[in-house]
């Protein structure tokens, strides 16, 4: 079966006896330079058939969406195009938590604004942690819940939502006529069991520059940084089934970040590594993934802002890039969804 596509075409094959996917993915290369196209991508679709995806264009130079995505809906946003021009679609459901990396001037900011613009219009509560003084997510103020612009502010907001979650439990809790001295880890059902009207909305929490909260300069500041790095533990644990989800970005999420930084990153299960200036710097986001996927990352060249490598920790990976949005379209989408921010009371004193 031939189809043509906005970008080049798909061929479904049925597979001769004998063959496997992997020895036409092996062909893809030459079969690139035969058609005289600029790559070839091979799938399977089920045992014994694959589809072939001939993609005519360098299709991450100026990146356009398809019109019409599927498996776009509520916790399920496409941000970015693959290499082989398919949607990358970040689905909060299937991958809660995400760790996205890159060097100053790598595209992390543009990544987040297609988030918060394609989150904003569902019915859910965006809470924002900008340590850059609120620089980057400022803009956006009037569909966000909370907002934390600098370590302080931000050491009040987490214990809110701890809190928020601890309760959504006990909700839950109660709906399954369990006694409310169960410990919260071993409550299976989640939110989305609860019936609609008895359902909290989702709160997806956006963190950028992430090592702003870990860094301290004195000791005092040392045990603030402690509550508040098992705060962010305890969310990215336990927040999934409270429908608690996190978006962190960062330049650089080592060791060196002191105690905690590597246990909360081995949580974040979505990874997304744009430019890097070391190697290290792929390896804390993509190392536990595909040393491939490391590689990739570092090959990416400045001049391609917004291009990424996406893993995530079941092994696989691809390349991806977000489309232009400027911030002030990015805003705009954001004070027209204004109406939709929910009303939580826990959240109210950080409302912006
Ligand atoms: N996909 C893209 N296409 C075109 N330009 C982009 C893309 N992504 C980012 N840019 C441009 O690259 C520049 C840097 O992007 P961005 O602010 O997102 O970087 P950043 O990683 O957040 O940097 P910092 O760590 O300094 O905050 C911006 O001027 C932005 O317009
Ligand atoms: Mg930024």
């Amino acid at each position: 079966m031939i189809r043509p596509t906005s970008t080049g075409l798909r061929l479904r094959i049925r597979l001769a006896p004998g063959q496997e996917p992997a020895d036409v993915a092996a062909s893809a290369e030459r079969l690139r330079h035969a058609w005289g196209v600029h790559a070839v991508y091979v799938s399977t679709v089920r045992p014994g058939v694959v589809d072939l995806r001939l993609v005519g264009y360098d299709v991450l130079r100026q990146v356009r969406m398809p019109r019409k995505i599927e498996g776009a809906g509520l916790l399920k946003v496409p941000v970015a195009l693959r290499e082989d021009a398919t949607p990358f679609i970040r689905d909060y459901r299937t991958i809660p938590h995400q760790l996205t990396l890159g060097a100053t001037l790598s595209g992390k900011s543009m990544y987040l604004r297609h988030l918060i613009t394609g989150l904003a219009p569902q019915p859910l509560a965006l809470v924002g942690i900008d340590c850059k003084r609120g620089v980057e997510l400022a803009p956006f103020a009037s569909r966000l819940s909370a907002f934390a612009t600098d370590p302080d502010e931000a050491a009040d907001l987490l214990p809110a939502l701890v809190e928020e979650m601890e309760n959504r439990y006990d909700l839950i809790k109660d709906r399954q006529g369990i006694a409310p001295s169960t410990p919260d880890e071993e409550v299976t059902s989640d939110i989305w069991g609860l019936p609609p009207h008895h359902r909290p909305v989702p709160i997806v929490l956006f963190v950028d520059e992430v090592a702003e909260l870990f860094l301290v300069a004195t000791k005092k500041d040392e045990q603030r940084r402690d509550e508040m790095v098992t705060q962010l533990i305890r969310l990215a644990q336990l927040g999934r089934a409270a429908g608690i989800y996190l978006e962190i970005c960062g330049q650089r999420f080592g060791a060196e970040l002191g105690k905690g930084a590597t246990m909360l990153r081995a949580q974040l299960t979505g990874r997304v590594c744009h430019r890097v200036n070391d190697e290290a710097s792929a390896k804390m986001a993509l190392g536990d993934i595909a040393p491939e996927a490391v590689m990739a990352a570092c090959a990416i060249a400045p001049e391609r802002p917004g291009l990424a490598v996406a893993g995530d920790t079941s092994g696989g990976w691809s390349r991806i890039r977000t489309p232009y949005l400027s911030l002030g379209d990015a805003a705009e989408a954001c004070r027209n969804t204004a109406h939709m921010a929910p009303d939580l009371p826990a959240l109210k004193p950080f409302r912006p």
